[in-house]
């Protein structure tokens, strides 16, 4: 049991977080947590900068009121756009999913070539191009590397998320569009490839088959790893979560429930969801409908 018994919250644009979700209840099997999905206003990864922060603020808010000692961004977007925003008004620790992810991305890469895919909003935001150079500044002289420099080539992937929501993670036409996606990455020679959003885990074998012997970087993973170092803890890596660890200590919020929810929650997290998910929170504003 942990000493400090108080939940870890994880927030997402929606279900996308799942993926986060299964790789922290797989490091953190006694722990509990709390789940929010904005479901309501999903997705996140074509609105503005000042749409996302404030969703984001209000879901982090939603989760402080959970009594969280840890809030872990299990989204792209939003820790693209809002972490700064969300870390200056709470002392509670975030860990978002750029830092870990560009982290783990430094360290894979032998030749410094590295592909970013994601959002149309975060890859726009330059989030990651910034946190591997950082990583790369801060770890200069000791790393032993044989580059110096990175080379970073980035690219929206919009598609991939109704896709992977449909279900089509090994389609033709899926790997059809992945291959026009990845075709200038891979020209560029990557050795590294961050799949920098929540949903890409799911076609992380159609990617890997289209760009065998590039190591995929999974932000879920990364961050997992994060929170370990945060909590202290020594920590359990399971391969797969456990059922009962999920449906006894995960307690799900969603700001809108959609009878496909529990179908996709299975594809995300692995596991099924049994008990229905507790639906609508607080005052979240959904947009007017014009
Ligand atoms: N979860 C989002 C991300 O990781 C993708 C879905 C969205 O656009 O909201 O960027």
């Amino acid at each position: 049991m942990p000493v400090d018994t108080r939940p870890i919250g994880v927030f997402d644009s929606g279900i996308g977080g799942l993926t986060v979700l299964r790789q922290l209840v797989a490091m953190f099997p006694d722990e509990r947590f709390v789940y929010l999905g904005d479901t309501a206003r999903v997705p996140y990864g074509n609105k503005s900068a000042d749409t996302v922060q404030r969703y984001s603020r209000e879901c982090a808010d939603f989760l402080l009121e959970h009594n969280v000692k840890l809030i872990v961004i299990a989204c792209n977007t939003a820790s693209a756009l809002a972490i700064d925003n969300v870390r200056s008004f709470t002392d509670v620790p975030i860990i978002g999913m750029i830092e870990p992810a560009a982290r783990h991305a430094v360290q894979a890469s032998k030749t410094g070539n590295i592909g970013v895919i994601g959002t149309r909003a975060t890859i726009s935001s330059n989030a990651y191009e910034v946190a591997i150079r950082q990583v790369v500044t801060s770890s200069q002289s000791n790393a032993g590397r044989p580059w110096k420099v990175p080379t970073l080539v980035s690219r929206p992937c919009p598609l991939f998320v109704p896709l992977v929501e449909e279900g089509w993670t090994d389609t033709e036409a899926t790997r059809m569009i992945a291959e026009v996606y990845l075709k200038p990455l891979l020209s560029q020679h990557i050795d590294t490839l961050v799949l920098g959003c929540t949903h890409y885990p799911l076609i992380a074998p159609l990617i890997q088959s289209i760009a065998p012997g590039v190591t995929l970087i999974d932000c879920g993973h990364a961050a997992a790893q994060a929170a370990a170092d945060v909590l202290g803890q020594p920590t359990t890596r399971m391969t797969e979560p456990s059922a009962s660890a999920i449906r006894e200590h995960v307690s799900f919020y969603l700001t809108d429930y959609t009878p496909s929810f529990q179908m996709i929650a299975k594809d995300f997290l692995g596991v099924a969801v049994e008990e229905p998910a507790r639906t609508i929170l607080r005052d979240l504003q959904v947009p007017s409908q014009r």
